[in-house]
């Protein structure tokens, strides 16, 4: 893994935006994989910015998201579709016919499931932009997700709706479900980048850069397996390593 280190979030997603860039425009029809969360919102403040300047297009760009929570319609505030459309794809050119988040309406998830996980099965993810969950869950797949896990169903771990209730009303708004991509899916993505910001995250960073094993326990472990990844971390994330 290389890991690079910056000063704050905004270097974080100066430096994300700038790796982004230069792979899209190394691709004459890149596929880009998103992630939500509060980690990559400057991310795609970058992008847009860098859009607006015309330095990128996302004219041939496809897209998948990871996740997407289930029961949650497109317009709701939470939802990972309305997320993505606020702060990245309205700005933009994209074809919104490229757009891919995980349906959490559909009357048939674990069809849903199955298509979706075939479509990024034919269109091989270039960059794929990933967030660390608190309890080292990358996507939705909390700990104990199975590392051959395909897109699927997952329950949302108690303390997962937690944190993310800050997004809420109160925590019992929190879906308790969610489709993610699965761990193996995510792994097939031919590049990732790895956005880690803040002290809250500086244990769950230490436990993935420590050299404590690959463990099922610790979902995002696993990446140290893939032969291309690349973690931005900033000073507070990296506390616990300087130490
Ligand atoms: C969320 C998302 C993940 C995200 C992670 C970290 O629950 N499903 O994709 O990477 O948790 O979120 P945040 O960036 O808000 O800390």
């Amino acid at each position: 893994m290389e890991i690079i280190k910056v000063k704050d979030y905004e270097e974080m997603s100066e430096k994300a935006a700038n790796i982004v860039i230069e792979h899209m425009k190394s691709l004459k029809r890149p596929v880009i994989g998103f992630a939500t969360g509060s980690t990559p919102i400057g991310l795609y403040n970058c992008l847009v910015k860098k859009y607006q300047q015309k330095e990128v297009s996302f004219k041939h760009a496809t897209t998948f998201n990871l996740d997407e929570y289930v029961g949650l319609p497109k317009e709701n505030k939470n939802s990972y579709h309305y997320y993505m459309h606020e702060n990245l794809f309205q700005h933009v050119d994209i074809q919104p016919e490229n757009v891919h988040i995980p349906n959490g309406m559909a009357e048939d998830l674990e069809q849903e499931c199955m298509t979706y996980d075939r479509l990024i099965s034919k269109n091989k993810i270039d960059i794929q932009i990933l967030g660390l969950g608190l309890n080292g869950h990358i996507g939705f797949n909390e700990p104990g997700t199975s590392f051959k896990s395909r897109t699927h169903i997952v329950k949302l771990d108690q303390s997962t709706r937690k944190a993310n209730a800050r997004f809420f009303q109160s925590i019992d708004e929190v879906p308790t479900k969610a489709i993610t991509m699965g761990i193996e899916t995510i792994m097939e993505s031919k590049k990732i980048l790895l956005l880690v910001s803040g002290k809250k995250k500086a244990d769950a960073l230490a436990t993935l850069l420590g050299n404590s094993d690959i463990s099922e326990e610790f979902p995002a472990s696993i990446l140290r397996q893939h032969n291309d990844v690349t973690v931005i971390a900033d000073e507070e994330a990296l506390k616990k390593i300087n130490e």
